[in-house]
């Protein structure tokens, strides 16, 4: 509203004339960040910089109430503007004052504040609520899972709505506080570093905080009875993990792995470069899911992984991706493959470190593995559809693609790249043609048909496969 405006028109007679733009002016941010797979996802108008999340949840009712601020400086001028967001609000204060808001979607929250809000100006935003997350459903759908003595938010793409309000999508990172509150004698674990725990009237208080730009997606949450093991790395970094007492007899293995994750950051600093986070650590609560997440400093794990014994290497991929996926985040949903393609390679690079079987021979083992009229061949590892984002051939044609492109340009460009990237691009964004354009700058070489054949098209790259020029 208070915003000037110099009208072309006006300035053409010569009168320079400012104009206050009227509340016309002023537009809803759009209900969607634009991502070519999950146009829910995220919102316009405005860029978060922090959630402080302050909560309170009761494992017997599966009660969750909340109290969430945020700050966010608006992209344009605003007449209202979306928060994703699936549970139940009871109040929404805009810079302080009571804000009208309704449901317009499974989640999302359209929120319309008493004054328009100018472009580029800070704003803080408070939403109260309370709901149960087991019960609510987006897409006949629920991301918030029970387990026998609490809860775990941990899933990908999407977990933020079914815990915090949130501009859901992985080009708006924050930083975050989180404070919750659960009964005396379970814990609740997050992301970053334990700022400090406080017991009265029969409940504690598990503060923490994360200090670098993280994700919605990798935001996380556990309540439940846990052993927490505290330690430091020979460099310094604080280590928390979390142990569900209810780990039966994969607790063994799964303790055995996650306790190695030190050392498997020292191994991933020498081909990623310096690790990017200030913490480290990883839990496993007792859901019976079967897969795992690189929630941000502190990985989420489920027992299944450790079934068969020690799994180091799913700890050495859940590190790999604070670099690829944590640190250089996604900008579209259908890049994948920068996060899996090269958490998976550094699984074939730890087994090469561990005298298990080198990249070359796990990459021929692959591409042999999968006869040419082999529907693996038929996902696109650089745009697999929402529906194919975590097949298999994402992860598995998606290391093939590296180890190709190390025989490509040869081990010094690769691992040049392996790491200048992480280390250019910290803490922010990137897609995939960004990703070739970096790798032809540090190679010198054209390669836009090598990634065409190797992430684009819907059949087994025939002659120069990673085996075939195998140096
Ligand atoms: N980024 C995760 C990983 O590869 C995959 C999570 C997929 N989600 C799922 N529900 N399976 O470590
Ligand atoms: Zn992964």
């Amino acid at each position: 509203m208070h915003r000037r405006l110099l009208v072309p028109g006006v300035l053409a007679t010569g009168l320079m004339l400012a104009i206050p733009a009227s509340a016309a002016d002023y537009t809803p941010g759009a209900p969607s960040i634009g991502d070519s797979y999950y146009p829910a996802a995220g919102n316009g108008g405005y860029d978060v910089s922090h959630y402080d999340l302050r909560l309170k949840y009761q494992p017997k009712t599966d009660l969750l109430e909340g109290t969430a601020t945020i700050l966010a400086t608006t992209t344009q001028d605003l007449s209202r503007f979306n928060l994703d967001f699936a549970l139940k609000v009871s109040e929404v204060r805009v810079n302080g004052k009571k804000a009208k808001f309704k449901k317009t979607g499974e989640q999302e929250l359209q929120i319309t504040p008493a004054a328009g809000l100018p472009k580029d100006t800070p704003v803080t935003v408070v939403v109260r609520y309370a709901d149960k997350p087991s019960t609510v459903k987006v897409n006949d759908w629920t991301s918030w899972v029970r387990t026998p003595d609490g809860a775990v938010a941990a899933q990908e793409p999407e977990s933020a709505a079914w815990w915090y309000p949130s501009n859901d999508h992985p080009l708006d990172k924050a930083t975050y506080d989180i404070s919750v509150s659960v009964p005396e004698g379970s814990q609740a674990i997050s992301n970053g570093t334990l700022q400090s725990t406080s017991s009265k009237l029969g409940w504690t208080r598990y503060s923490w905080r994360s200090s670098k730009p993280q994700a919605t997606y990798l935001t996380t949450l556990a309540v439940g009875k846990f052993d927490v093991t505290t330690d430091t790395t020979a460099s310094g970094l604080p280590v928390v993990n979390a142990y569900s007492k209810d780990l039966g007899e994969n607790g063994g293995a799964a303790r055995a792995s996650i306790e190695r994750s030190g050392e498997a950051v020292e191994f991933l600093e020498t081909v990623f470069g310096p690790y990017p986070f200030n913490a480290l650590g990883g839990y496993v609560p007792n859901v019976t899911s079967g897969f795992a997440l690189e929630t941000q400093t502190r990985p989420f794990y489920s027992p299944k992984q450790f079934a068969k014994g020690a799994n180091v290497s799913v700890v050495v991929h859940e590190l790999a991706h604070q670099w690829y996926g944590d640190s250089v985040s996604l900008g579209d949903w259908a890049d994948i493959w920068l996060n899996e393609g090269f958490a998976s390679y550094a699984q074939w690079l730890w087994s090469e470190h561990e005298g298990e079987g080198t990249a070359q021979e796990l990459a021929d083992y692959i591409y042999d593995s999968y006869p040419a009229d082999d529907p693996f061949w038929t996902v696109k590892p650089g745009n697999p559809g929402a529906d194919k984002q975590f097949d298999g051939a994402v992860y598995d044609r998606g290391a093939l693609t590296l180890q190709a492109l190390r025989n490509e340009i040869g081990d010094k460009a690769f691992f040049e790249i392996l790491k200048g990237w992480p280390t250019e691009r910290a803490h922010g964004n990137a897609r995939i043609p960004e990703f070739v354009a970096y790798a032809e700058k540090v190679s010198g070489k054209d390669l836009g048909s090598f990634f065409d054949t190797w992430l684009f098209q819907p059949q087994k790259p025939a002659g120069a496969t990673a085996k075939a020029a195998g140096l």
